[in-house]
């Protein structure tokens, strides 16, 4: 039933039979440790939820031939407080020692692949130290984002001070677990205009919600709704590599929101909500009416307010085609970028292979001056000058350099 639609058609609902668990395991919790209750009461109906059987998450060892076992250090090896890479001949693992306890898991983050053993371990987290992912050591669930998938977690044994893993081989090369979710199950009152759970507005933070409750056993009907015309994707990438397309980008392929019946409507913009009578309008006169709502919006760019700003050629980066469409036309031009901040400074590396100049105007001095100081503006300047001699600085207050 998930699925992208450009306009809301008449869905097939899918019944399925569920045979409610009677007990849930550890891995099955959620990251706080509770487990999630077996029975969700929707508009006062008791519902039974059933999780998706995940053969990695589940039970990771349950095909003897994807088992691999190694010794993989002395038990004297690692003091508390210390992680290492350990190689098992098949793949890495990272192995943590804290409190006494020895501990393995993946050792790279399943968001943009850093390797965890240069992040920082802490009271049973380990931190990535790229853009802060934070993962449970003892159950390698992900508890902090960016990032949506955990870490596979692997068994670890003691034999004559000897430290052992015992690890799946595939776990060992994905190096990324997706927690077990509920689907939508029986909705005998389906009703293509109303929904449990409505979430306006597809990035990161809605689809999070969106799997979020998934995994906690909510199993009636999500409906995700976008002005894009994609699937949900990972809008910081469209800086960092601006000819990307969507599915490139995308943070979940298509059979993903099939599998687990989360419904995403593109190319709908939410007009008004009227938090009286649960519904939203969308631009196109649809409405829609909800038991919970989550605005999930985020922001728009801020657009140039100077004079002048009507010109053609002035784009603002926001979609897959904003960024294609500027790769396109600034390849082998002057390109002037206004504003150095992250995303700014991003476009501007990008562009300095493609561009015949890139320019980039601040009001401040030096970029990133209000984050983290002059002092450390200047370091970036010098080092972005040095590793791409294309880019040139400039203050919109006093002069701009265009080479
Ligand atoms: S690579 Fe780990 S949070 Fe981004």
């Amino acid at each position: 039933m998930g699925g992208c639609f450009s306009k809301p058609k008449p869905v097939e609902v899918k019944i399925e039979v569920v045979i409610p668990e009677k007990e849930r395991s550890k891995e099955e919790m959620s990251p706080n440790g509770k487990a999630s209750p077996l029975v969700y009461k929707v508009n006062g109906t008791a519902r039974h939820y059933h999780l998706e059987e995940h053969p990695i998450a589940s039970n990771p060892y349950h095909n003897p031939k994807d088992v691999v076992e190694a010794s993989v250090c002395h038990v004297k090896d690692l003091e508390n407080g210390q992680m290492r890479e350990v190689d098992l001949g098949c793949g890495k693992a990272l192995l943590i020692k804290e409190g006494g306890e020895f501990y393995a898991m993946g050792h790279k983050c399943p968001h943009y692949g850093a390797p965890l053993v240069k992040g920082v371990l802490s009271k049973g987290r380990v931190r990535c130290p790229w853009h802060g992912a934070c993962f449970n050591i003892g159950t390698g669930d992900i508890e902090d984002f960016p990032g949506l998938d955990s870490l596979p977690r692997f068994q670890v044994k003691i034999e004559k001070e000897k430290v052992y893993i015992r690890a799946s081989k595939q776990a060992l090369q994905t190096q990324r677990r997706t927690k077990m979710m509920a689907k939508c199950i029986s909705l005998s009152n389906y009703n293509l205009s109303s929904t449990n759970v409505l979430i306006i507005g597809a990035g990161a933070a809605g689809l999070v919600c969106a799997e979020t409750l998934r995994q906690e056993g909510f199993s009636d009907r999500i409906v995700m709704c976008t002005m894009d015309r994609h699937l949900p994707y990972d809008r910081p990438k469209l800086s960092k590599s601006m000819d990307s397309h969507p599915e490139q980008i995308a943070l979940r392929p298509k059979e993903f929101f099939r599998t687990y019946d989360i419904e995403v409507l593109t190319e709908m913009q939410a007009a008004a909500v009227d938090i009286k009578n649960k519904t939203a309008v969308f631009k196109d006169g649809f409405k829609m009416e909800y038991n919970k709502l989550l605005i999930a919006t985020g922001n728009t760019p801020k657009a140039l307010s100077c004079k002048g700003k009507e010109v053609e050629n002035v784009f603002n980066i926001r979609t897959p085609e904003d960024a294609n469409r500027v790769v396109k036309l600034a390849t082998s031009k002057n390109v002037v970028i206004v504003g150095a901040s992250f995303l700014g400074m991003e476009v501007a590396a990008y562009l300095t292979e493609r561009a015949h100049s890139v320019s980039v105007v601040e009001l401040e001095e030096v970029p990133f001056k209000k984050f983290f100081g002059e002092r450390v503006g200047r370091a970036v300047m010098k080092v972005t000058l040095l590793s791409c001699p294309g880019i040139g600085f400039g203050e919109m207050s006093g002069f701009c350099w265009f080479q």
